[in-house]
């Protein structure tokens, strides 16, 4: 088979814009690939826990009592709610509104509740369910264990 200089030229041509065409996907996927790196070492369920010595908090010492604490590159740099159901009884939930993101507000112990400032979405300050949307799903519920003997609440991210 013969070819002619115009024949080569537009192979070699194809050829190597192919070759530039395969960097570019690679490129263009590589930040992706690396999100994806990233989003799987999320400070969610990480088993870090942390000790709160809920002496410190007077808002603690009354049913439906609420604080907001942060702990650093935990809870994806938002606080979290520690919620005083009863006596020695707690609730730890994420601040991150379920909707976009946005940190939701102190609870409201007068209605049991937690409005989001963004979109209006409100939560029960009972268990984190969502009472009005546009939320699609509850706060996020955090594992934790009170000891009663050091009033201390150990907290699991
Ligand atoms: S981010 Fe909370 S309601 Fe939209």
């Amino acid at each position: 088979m013969e070819f002619s200089d115009s024949s080569l030229e537009r192979r070699s041509f194809l050829i190597q814009a192919g070759s530039l065409l395969g960097i570019g996907i690679v490129a263009a996927a590589a930040p992706g690939l690396i999100t994806s790196c990233q989003k799987s070492e999320s400070p969610v369920d990480s088993g870090i826990k942390k000790d709160v010595d809920l002496t410190q908090y007077s808002e603690l010492q009354s049913d439906f009592g609420a604080v907001k604490v942060l702990f650093p590159g935990l809870n994806e740099d938002k606080p979290v709610i520690i919620i005083r159901k009863s006596s020695g009884n707690f609730l730890v939930l994420s601040s991150k509104c379920t909707h976009l993101g946005c940190e939701v507000n102190d609870p409201d112990k007068a209605t049991k509740t937690i409005s989001c400032p963004c979109h209006g979405s409100i939560y029960s300050e009972v268990d984190g369910s969502v009472i009005k949307g546009p939320a699609p799903q509850s706060l996020r519920t955090i594992a934790s264990l009170y000891d009663s003997g050091t009033n201390i609440l150990t907290i699991t991210f």
